[in-house]
């Protein structure tokens, strides 16, 4: 008998068109093929949840980056967790739950490189994709190993609770810092105080004076500051750093849909005045290390001492709209869409 039904249809959304700024539904389409057969080697993995990003928006351009965009009518790169539904490699077995990167897509074949076994015991799939996955690792390596937060210190963190922020602001906590965040709205930051622990977060879209706030909230001036939007909050970030201050730079999402990087003031004398370091980060530099860090975040959770929230919307087809709102702040929380049961 062959490992797939022939009628089993996959739906895809490929890349059909590279957007001008914010995209549109319009730059996406969806296709139905027949499923895929794994080969000798392969396996055939039925995608569950398929995890939204803000790098995906630089996929869909061709501009320079540390990636490969998608090419036009290529399926949309993406995170993934799936269940194994026939295997021809001795690596997995059918049933096995695992995390890769298998696209925007009902099914995909996979020879097993970058596939993740996930024990669906040890917590829910859908965290291998959040804050046991790539968003999770991404606040505890650029915090820790960049940001260098010391107790007493005051940490500051853009999009303050969204997948990545959320987690950086209470290890900060868990640091015995002061952990500061901004955010989208009123909703987000009571969620910052409230429920993660921050001592302060102000909402920048209702702000009037952004840079008042910020110092009212940082009284003591700024030793880390985790950017994970720049445009603005960054601007007025850099006049209240420490001496020896460190700058985390993981994200620019307020630049991603811009087709001309915006104009800001000119604020790199701040640096000599206090002789801080500035630094971007590549959560993938640290793949050797994941294992280290996933044991960490799984024990925090388990101690009680990290919390996290998914944003999740099921169907395929809404993951356009989807990821278009998570560029306009549209999420609150990992943002995840569930494919299938
Ligand atoms: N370097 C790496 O290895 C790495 C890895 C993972 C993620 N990242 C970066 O980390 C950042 C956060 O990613 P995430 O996955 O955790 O997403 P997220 O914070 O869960 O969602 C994105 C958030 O960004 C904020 N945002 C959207 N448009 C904005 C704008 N124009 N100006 C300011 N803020 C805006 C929104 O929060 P508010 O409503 O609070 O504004 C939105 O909810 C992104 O910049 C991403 O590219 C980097």
């Amino acid at each position: 008998m062959p490992a797939t039904s022939p009628q089993l249809l996959n739906r895809q959304i490929l890349l059909a068109r590279r957007p001008s700024g914010a995209p549109a539904e319009s730059d996406f389409t969806l296709v139905e093929v027949p499923a895929p057969e794994p080969k000798a080697g392969e396996v055939l993995v039925r995608v569950l949840y398929l995890s939204l990003d803000p790098y995906m928006r630089g996929r869909m351009s061709e501009r320079a980056s540390y990636a490969r965009p998608v090419g036009l009518g290529e399926v949309m790169t993406g995170g993934t967790v799936g269940r194994v539904l026939a295997s021809r490699n001795p690596d997995f077995g059918a049933g096995d739950i695992v995390e890769g990167n298998l696209g925007w897509q009902d099914y995909a074949v996979s020879g097993g490189k970058g596939l993740r076994k996930i024990d669906p015991r040890l917590a829910p799939i859908s965290t291998a994709l959040g804050v046991l996955g790539m968003p999770g690792l991404t606040a505890y390596f650029a915090l820790l190993e960049l940001g260098k937060p010391r107790a007493g210190e005051t940490v500051v963190v853009s999009a303050a609770s969204g997948a990545v922020g959320g987690i950086v602001g209470q290890i900060a906590k868990l640091k015995g810092c002061r952990a500061v965040g901004t955010a989208g709205s009123a909703a987000k930051c009571r969620y910052c105080l409230g429920e993660l622990g921050y001592d302060a977060c102000i909402d920048y879209r209702a702000s009037k004076d952004l840079a008042a706030e910020l110092k009212q909230a940082a009284p003591d001036g700024i030793d880390v500051y985790f950017d994970n939007v720049g445009g603005a909050v960054t601007d007025a970030v850099f006049p209240l750093l420490n001496l020896r201050a460190r700058v985390v730079v993981c994200g620019q999402i307020s630049q991603y849909n811009l087709e001309q990087p915006e104009l800001g003031p000119r604020l790199l004398w701040n640096l000599i005045r206090t002789r801080a370091r500035v630094e971007g980060f590549l959560v993938w530099d640290y793949a050797a290390r994941y294992g280290e860090g996933l044991a960490q975040l799984a024990a925090w959770i388990k101690e009680g001492k990290l919390k996290y929230r998914e944003d999740v919307t099921a169907g395929l087809e809404q993951a356009p709209r989807k990821l278009i709102g998570l560029l306009k702040g549209e999420n609150f929380g990992k943002a995840l869409i569930k494919v299938a049961d």
